[in-house]
């Protein structure tokens, strides 16, 4: 039985109007785009759940405090602002704004990172793979065997596999490994949290060889909003201390604020200890690539809306709903027998691609074939966390085979209604009644070298 929807935290004064194309305007339209979701208008998407990055709906104040934006080249005090709530929720000595997440990276790794050697995480993001590799390393995923399997039902499938990662550790040699990256929540995976023990002993195995460990923050809210609710002594901690606790196991962290700070664009880098040395390289590749140090890419009145949306983030009301949200849809998915990384994770629905059609292999890109079909049937636009994504290995250029086939349906925040979220489980319950009439996947007519899914051409294969 479906759940109860839980109801909004706020109402709504400003609305986007959006219009439904009709079916054969939407099978022009994908063809048109190359069978690549990413090359069609948004205005041509109905829902859009490419991403929850960067798609989030500002506050009222928020709103207010981009008229307060200070745009002074240095020293603005929407800076200022930024720094003291950073330092308050995450306790760090450093904070750099950046534009958004992969300018993180782009600035820490090749820091952190020499040429040769290896970043392991419990999953790296599709950007953040890509930085490791420009900074010359090489990446390793270690997420626990269970998360590999999405209809077994366990809390915290985005943890990392700590014995497998020391065993990794000792085979490579401590001195080749250049960082570990804990991505939480663990998008890749399907969103999914990883525990407060889990962080606690990926941070004494670091600590033991050596080695730095680098927080991917982009949804902390969430992952501390799950900490709470399904690690008993968490139970009671507020979610401002459980993240607290959660960073102090780390060195650095690099974060895309475009997700659960609730902007529409912007990022930080964190440094825990007041370490001069690697904050130094921080502003010096800031000032080069990023802008002056106080503003880090951004207008003044970013860094504005950024302060005030890092508390409405944690706010856990706001969380609730948020996670209220995907809960639903999931249930309604359940009704429906259609299989998913299950339980939900936080930022969305990561649809199993390979229980809807089993007989696509992985390299015709199965969870791309649901997104496109999502596309066709209800002007959904999704995306798709698999083998497509994943790409070629750098070395060999073969194609890659993912864990996963997951089509998934990233939720903006504060943006659909219950009545959207109906739309897009009706929607796959249609697909799932004439899956097995699509018999074939996708072939790649053209693709860029690194981070292909965003450009690549592909064409229907026939049969
Ligand atoms: N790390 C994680 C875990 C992410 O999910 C993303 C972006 C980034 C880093 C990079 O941040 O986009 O601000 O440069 N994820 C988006 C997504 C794009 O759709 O999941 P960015």
């Amino acid at each position: 039985m479906a759940i109860k929807y839980v109801a909004e935290p706020f109402r709504i004064k400003m609305v986007e109007p959006i219009k439904i194309l009709t079916r054969e305007e939407r099978e022009q339209k994908i063809k048109e785009a190359h069978y690549n979701l990413f090359y069609l208008k948004g205005k041509d998407c109905y829902i859009d759940l490419l991403t929850d990055s960067g798609t989030n709906a500002m506050s009222s104040y928020q709103w207010s405090g981009i008229m307060l934006g200070d745009e002074a080249y240095a020293g603005a005090s929407s800076y200022y602002h930024l720094i003291d709530a950073a330092k308050d929720i995450f306790n760090y000595s450093y904070i750099q704004p950046v534009h958004q997440g992969r300018a993180a990276e782009k600035v820490l790794f090749p820091i952190l990172i020499e040429k040769g050697q290896y970043a392991i995480s419990n999953m790296f993001f599709d950007t953040t793979r890509a930085h490791v590799e420009l900074a010359g390393g090489r990446c390793i995923d270690c997420v626990v065997e269970i998360a590999k399997n999405p209809s077994e039902r366990a809390p915290f499938k985005g943890n990392m596999d700590v014995k497998h990662m020391e065993e990794i550790i000792l085979e490579k040699g401590a001195k080749n490994i250049g960082v570990v990256v804990m991505t939480i929540t663990n998008n890749s995976a399907g969103g999914q949290p990883v525990s407060m023990k889990n962080m606690r002993e990926v941070s004494n195995i670091c600590k033991k060889y050596n080695i730095p460990l680098d927080i991917d923050a982009a949804r902390y809210a969430e992952n501390a909003y799950f900490i709470k609710r399904d690690e008993a002594e968490y139970k009671d901690k507020s979610i401002k201390e459980i993240i607290r606790e959660i960073f102090s196991y780390a060195d650095t962290f690099t974060m895309s604020a475009k997700k659960d700070t609730i902007v529409n664009m912007g990022g930080m880098i964190g440094v825990k200890e007041d370490n001069s040395d690697i904050i130094l390289k921080i502003k010096a590749a800031c000032i080069s690539y990023e802008g002056f140090y106080t503003y880090g890419g951004l207008n003044g009145r970013d860094l504005e809306a950024m302060a005030i949306g890092i508390y409405e983030g944690i706010d856990e009301d706001f969380l609730k709903y948020r996670i209220g949200q995907v809960e639903y849809l999931a249930s309604r998915l359940d009704d429906a027998n259609i299989g998913y990384q299950a339980p939900v994770g936080g930022h969305g629905v990561f649809v199993d691609a390979t229980q809807m059609f089993p007989h696509i292999p992985y390299y015709e890109f199965p969870a791309q074939v649901l997104a496109i079909e999502l596309y066709k049937e209800a002007g959904i636009r999704t995306c798709d966390i698999g083998s497509y994504m994943l790409g070629n290995d750098p070395d060999t250029k073969e194609q890659l085979r993912s864990e996963f086939e997951f089509t998934r349906f990233a939720i903006p925040r504060r943006v659909y209604t219950q009545a959207h979220f109906d739309i897009m489980a009706d929607a796959l319950i249609e697909i799932k009644k004439r899956a097995a009439t699509i018999k074939r996947g996708y072939k790649i007519m053209w693709e860029p070298p690194i981070l292909r899914h965003f450009q690549a051409h592909l064409e229907v294969i026939d049969y």
